[in-house]
């Protein structure tokens, strides 16, 4: 087996491992009070800053960031985890999409008024390995220690694998075995978002029902969500919204 292998089967190891999620509280550690938590503050002012006198790019993302790392801390809140969990979750998720800052983007491959051609496509899709490279980068040049803490696997993780799909036909090709509970959420509910977004070619916002049913590859016999989630989260997820909306979306 290669290195490169070894390593691979090391990492999922590592995040197949939901009790790690429990394992610390993001707010009151000492080495991430210490070492992180005003990085955390930089590197967030540093995503809404990109674009700034372009775009406004960053605004938009963070305010996604924002919104996806609250509705996956809501859900693993409904499905059972602990206060802790849907905390540390957050912290992680936050900060999930920092690779569309990477230096390779210029800000308006993000805010393109068509869609995007298949080589700007592909372009894109590598920004969740270059956020997980990102985040790498920056610990082991400015805080080593990071590295053995189980913050730093969880939002690397979350970084590079919130597009996977259950179908293993995501970018890094992991299916069901491999993907942790707060792995298999950030899919689905930055999904929900992405799905949600007001876009050029999608100037009309689908509502929640009409996003929840297309994840649930309801209405299109060519969906493209079909397979890719955790059908049992999802379900969780579409009751939690249910009840949060007061909706039907089955009917
Ligand atoms: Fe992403
Ligand atoms: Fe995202």
């Amino acid at each position: 087996m290669s290195i490169e292998n070894t390593m691979h089967e090391n990492e999922k190891q590592i995040i197949n491992d939901d009790s790690l999620i429990e394992s610390y509280d993001y707010r009151y550690d000492d080495l991430l009070r210490a070492q992180l938590h005003s990085a955390d503050r930089a590197m967030f002012s540093a995503m809404f800053q990109f674009g700034i006198d372009s775009n406004q790019f960053g605004k938009r993302l963070t305010a996604h960031q924002f919104r996806v790392a609250r509705e996956g801390a809501r859900l693993l809140r409904f499905i059972g985890f602990s206060k802790i969990a849907a905390i540390n979750f957050k912290a992680a998720t936050l900060f999930h999409d920092i690779g569309k800052i990477n230096d390779l983007y210029k800000p308006q491959i993000w805010t393109l008024k068509d869609r995007p051609t298949s080589e700007q496509k592909a372009l894109q899709k590598r920004h969740a390995a270059l956020g997980a490279d990102m985040w790498q980068e920056w610990c082991v040049n400015e805080a080593p220690e990071i590295r053995t803490h189980p913050h730093y696997t969880i939002r690397r993780a979350v970084t590079k694998y919130h597009h996977e799909r259950i179908d293993g036909n995501g970018p890094e090709k992991l299916s069901a075995a491999d993907l942790p509970v707060f792995i298999r959420i950030s899919c689905i509910v930055d999904a929900y978002d992405r799905v949600r977004i007001k876009r050029p070619h999608r100037p009309k916002r689908r509502t929640p029902k009409e996003a929840l049913r297309r994840m649930m590859a309801l209405d299109d016999a060519q969906n493209k969500y079909e397979g890719a989630f955790d059908v049992d989260l999802l379900t969780k997820y579409v009751e939690m919204k249910e009840q949060e909306l007061d909706i039907r979306i089955l009917q």
